[in-house]
């Protein structure tokens, strides 16, 4: 233990205030780490979305303008550009060639899935079954652990909206005999208009959300301690001009005057509580003066008073 006592001014300030940053970073900085975990979030939701948007909306050109153009041919030749499926996940990889976009991934999540690499794990299939309820939210994010770490996930229910979709995924009698051939019978059938067949899932690993947040920490923590090393030095400055050195001084002319000395003057000028005391002091110095001046008179007549001669 420290002995307080012990410590000169300045350091019980210091003390004070290291223990007051302490706990007041203490306190505000997992306040803080809670808020930036929760906005590093909110903008990896963000941007989530907008590449969700962005896939659906090359998920609607394909399907509005580009198949209905080679249509014809997929009778003899299969052409992956012909599925908006296939087309999102291409344009996916583009974007994640880009240094803002490499460690976001994206899935559609198929319970029924045509190629079998869509297909739904477990934690996907709560999602699909969870949009299939229609009063339950249609847009849910949030942490999953796989065998490579966290994740955290955006998802959207994929619903069957347009009747082109069941060209393909109807029935394999109708699905162009080309895409049979290459996917086989057996899978991504049996949809039906105004199901939800599947998740749509952007993740990227919780490592991401969480060093964002940290960094943002670090910052703002690194801003305050350097504040507070201000703050504790200036402290320090003004007591020891203001408070200290005054009082040291005082120290030394009450010193002075105990020795006898009559000709020092207490001498601090400031209105504050330091001047105050060298005011009372310097009275007290002169009262103390004119006490000893009449003591000393007193002395003198007396002693040469005829009564008390020798
Ligand atoms: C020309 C045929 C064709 C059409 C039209 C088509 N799809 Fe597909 N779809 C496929 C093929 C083939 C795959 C597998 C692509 C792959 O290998 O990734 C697929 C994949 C998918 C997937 C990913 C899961 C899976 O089955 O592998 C979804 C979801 C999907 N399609 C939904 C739709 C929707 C919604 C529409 C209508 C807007 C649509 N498809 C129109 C042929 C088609």
């Amino acid at each position: 233990m420290i002995n307080l006592q012990k410590l000169k001014l300045g350091q019980k300030f210091t003390l004070l205030l290291v223990v007051v940053f302490l706990g007041g970073i203490l306190a505000s900085g997992t306040a803080l780490a809670s808020v930036l975990n929760h906005n590093a979030q909110a903008q990896l939701t963000t941007k989530a979305l907008m590449l969700m948007e962005t896939m659906n909306s090359v998920r609607s050109y394909t399907s509005d303008h580009i198949l209905p153009e080679i249509a014809d041919r997929l009778e003899t030749e299969f052409l992956p550009e012909s599925v908006p499926a296939y087309s999102a996940r291409e344009v996916f990889e583009t974007l994640r060639g880009s240094p803002d976009y490499a460690e976001f991934f994206y899935k559609e999540a198929t319970l029924n899935p045509t190629n079998l690499r869509d297909k739904a794990d477990n934690f996907e299939a709560q999602l699909v079954a969870q949009f299939q309820n229609p009063i339950a939210p249609q847009e849910v994010s949030g942490f999953r652990s796989i065998s490579g770490g966290d994740l955290f996930y955006i998802a959207r229910p994929i619903k069957i909206t347009q009747e082109s979709c069941l060209d393909c995924h109807s029935t394999p009698a109708i699905a162009p005999a080309s895409m049979i051939e290459r996917y086989g019978p057996n899978n991504g059938f049996g949809w039906q208009l105004d199901e939800i067949v599947g998740a749509q899932v952007i993740s990227v690993p919780a490592q991401t959300v969480l060093k964002a947040a940290r960094q943002s920490l670090v910052l703002i923590l690194g801003i305050f301690a350097i504040v507070f090393a201000l703050a504790t030095l200036m402290v320090n400055l003004w007591l020891k001009r203001y408070v200290v050195r005054p009082l040291n001084k005082m120290a030394q002319v009450a010193e002075a005057v105990s020795m006898g000395d009559a000709s020092t003057e207490f001498t601090v000028q400031s209105e504050d509580e330091v001047g105050q005391l060298s005011g009372a002091f310097n009275r007290m110095r002169m009262s103390l003066q004119m006490a000893m001046k009449r003591l000393e008179r007193y002395r003198g007549n007396s002693r040469s008073s005829p009564d008390h001669s020798t």
